[in-house]
């Protein structure tokens, strides 16, 4: 798959001739929308699991130094909790600007927190592209977030970022909270409390 994903995502035309439609969130998106939106919603998609396995060359890190974000990997069972928006077509321009570093628009069915259901599209950087990492100890990963930056700043604040948007929506995320500790225990002043 190629590196920059932007014109594969504009012929992914998912909901042709809606006036708005449903954008689920579950990294940067949670936190950080940076979008026009009518209307947002904490959400959960079923058979998905949030996984630090994508690597980042645009944002929080470099090609030389990639850092780690968030993608989804399909799990049998499993649950993910996000943010819906309900967004105009015209918002998914910059979107797959932001989104480009390996990230395709899929759909997905998704369950509102607060009650009902419907289908939202979703970025979801697939192990195909060649950005992706993949696995790795929970040690490693955290390592490599704490040492990383990139043109939208430090990878730990993404990471940080995220762990309290989850805990804002009541949501236990294993994998985030064990990075987090991890990055946490590796520099627990960089976050601009002076240490004596
Ligand atoms: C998302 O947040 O839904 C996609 C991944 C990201 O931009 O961090």
């Amino acid at each position: 798959m190629v590196a920059d994903t932007t014109s594969i995502n504009r012929s992914r035309q998912l909901f042709p001739g809606r006036g708005s439609f449903w954008l689920f969130g579950y990294g940067s998106l949670i936190y950080k929308a940076g979008f026009p939106y009518l209307e947002c919603r904490p959400a959960v998609i079923h058979g998905w699991q949030r996984r630090f396995w994508q690597g980042s060359h645009d944002h929080r890190g470099t090609p030389e130094a990639p850092g780690r974000v968030a993608t989804l990997i399909e799990a049998p069972g499993a649950r993910c909790v996000g943010m819906a928006y309900r967004i105009p077509p015209e918002a998914l321009g910059p979107l797959d600007l932001r989104e480009k570093n390996g990230y395709l628009r899929f759909t997905t069915p998704l369950r509102f927190l607060d009650g009902g259901e419907d289908r939202g599209l979703v970025y979801i950087a697939t192990e195909d592209n060649p950005a992706f990492l993949g696995p790795a100890p929970i040690p490693d990963m955290a390592r490599q977030i704490a040492r990383c930056r990139g043109p939208s700043g430090p990878n730990r604040d993404y990471l940080l970022e995220l762990a309290r948007s989850l805990r804002g929506l009541g949501e236990e995320d294993g994998h985030v909270f064990a990075l987090e500790q991890a990055v946490e225990e590796l520099s627990p002043h960089s976050d601009g409390v002076a240490s004596p």
